[in-house]
């Protein structure tokens, strides 16, 4: 008899952990963790941050940690706790702990921000692919000043090594003693790993650029090096095919894509975490997805070219996923699990909600990014939700 098509209910298993459920908490960095007084320009984990995660874990359920820096060059807003400190990593143990207490599971999505970073964080010079800087947007965030993004320095085959280390170092960490199941490497949205991906930024002339298989290398040797310290059945990759978040505009996106997860299918990974074409940061669905056609044939316009190259690896999608279409592709055999992101921001008891179909709250974008002076409001705390007409507060 052939076995019914899948849920959202329906359980399944990456590397070794059994889920009871096929909705995942996107990476959403909300800005909320505590500056840290042992050293300067960091940030620790807080216990707001775990009420955040632990009312947002389900029995048997993956949350994907907000993107957490591998090191202080990797860093770009404020308010966001990395994990190369041992006060980082003990903060996080708690947050994994409360996770764990409700049954959840986490996965650390793991962070180097290159050229999207800025010196008034991290203290020193961005670091990218190339010496090609961010040109159609400033670096603006809440408690900084905007300014243009700088010109990154390009990254020495030697240098590259190394931030390829800082990775495997804190994947090591990570599972070993602050407590998660697994790391996703965020490989998308035009962050250091998109910027060796896309022929717009990497200008390189070495092994690191000029072909699929050279913009691509720095991604997969990291893999590798975070594969050999854990396990690849420990680590999911995040990419964002369709991408234009940091300007990303290389040539051959879905080629390369696919070139890509061919390679990546090979290696045994968790799962590979992509982000639908229609979503985008700054443009309606509709305005992305004619962009997008304008760029590459309209046919190509979808994940299924690399659900097909990943062969059996497990598959999330993300990206305008809602209570109406959230089971739409998993029946379809498109993807195995959906993750959602605004969504969970506004509705913490977002699995119970889809599950009974009680109607989603809104979200409230001025409430996304911190750091605010009432870090919980929009957080762990909605008045809106309460009923309460309460304006946003004053100076936050
Ligand atoms: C407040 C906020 C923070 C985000 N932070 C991250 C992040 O840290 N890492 C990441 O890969 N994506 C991040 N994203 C993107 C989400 O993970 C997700 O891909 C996007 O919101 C689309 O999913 P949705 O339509 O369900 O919201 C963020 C999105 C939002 C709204």
């Amino acid at each position: 008899m052939p076995s019914a098509a899948p849920t959202l209910w329906s359980p399944f298993k990456i590397g070794p952990i059994e889920l009871k459920h096929r909705i995942v908490m996107a990476p959403l960095t909300r800005n909320r963790a505590t500056k840290n007084d042992k050293a300067e320009r960091t940030w620790v984990p807080n216990d707001l941050m775990c009420e955040y995660y632990s009312e947002r874990a389900t029995d048997g359920g993956l949350l994907i940690s907000e993107a957490v820096p591998v090191s202080l060059v990797a860093s770009g807003m404020l308010g966001v706790a990395g994990m190369w400190l041992p006060e980082q990593v003990q903060g996080w143990k708690k947050v994994t702990d409360s996770i764990h207490a409700k049954g959840g599971k986490v996965f650390a999505q793991l962070w180097h921000q290159g050229r999207n970073s800025h010196s008034t964080v991290s203290g020193v010079q961005p670091v990218s692919s190339s010496d090609v800087p961010i040109t159609d947007s400033p670096h603006a965030w809440a408690g900084l000043p905007t300014e243009p993004f700088e010109v990154p320095h390009a990254l020495t085959v030697e240098e590259i090594a190394a931030t390829q280390d800082d990775f495997a170092r804190c994947a090591l960490a990570a599972v070993t003693e602050a407590g998660f199941d697994g790391v996703e490497i965020h490989a998308a949205n035009g962050y250091i790993f998109d910027q060796f991906h896309h022929s717009n930024i990497n200008t390189r002339t070495d092994q690191y650029g000029g072909s699929i298989e050279g913009r691509t290398l720095f991604t997969r040797e990291t893999i590798a090096k975070i594969s050999a310290a854990i396990g690849a059945d420990r680590l999911g990759v995040r990419l964002a095919p369709f991408g234009y978040f940091n300007q990303t505009r290389g040539e051959h996106r879905v080629e390369q894509c696919t070139w890509l997860c061919t390679e990546l299918s090979k290696l045994g990974l968790a799962y590979v975490h992509l982000i639908e074409p229609r979503f985008d940061e700054i443009k309606s669905e509709n305005e992305k997805l004619a962009s997008l056609g304008q760029e590459v044939a309209s046919e190509e316009v979808s994940l299924k070219p690399f659900r097909a190259a990943l062969g059996s690896t497990p598959v999330i999608a993300a990206g305008g996923y809602n209570a109406d279409n959230a089971d739409e592709g998993l029946a379809a055999g498109e993807h195995d699990l959906i993750a959602m992101g605004r969504y969970f921001c506004s509705n913490a008891d977002l699995v119970d909600r889809l599950r009974t179909g009680k109607p989603l709250y809104r979200y409230n974008r001025a409430r996304f990014y911190g750091p605010f002076k009432q870090n919980e409001i929009g957080y762990t705390v909605h008045p809106e939700q309460l009923g309460e007409n309460v304006p946003m507060p004053l100076g936050d």
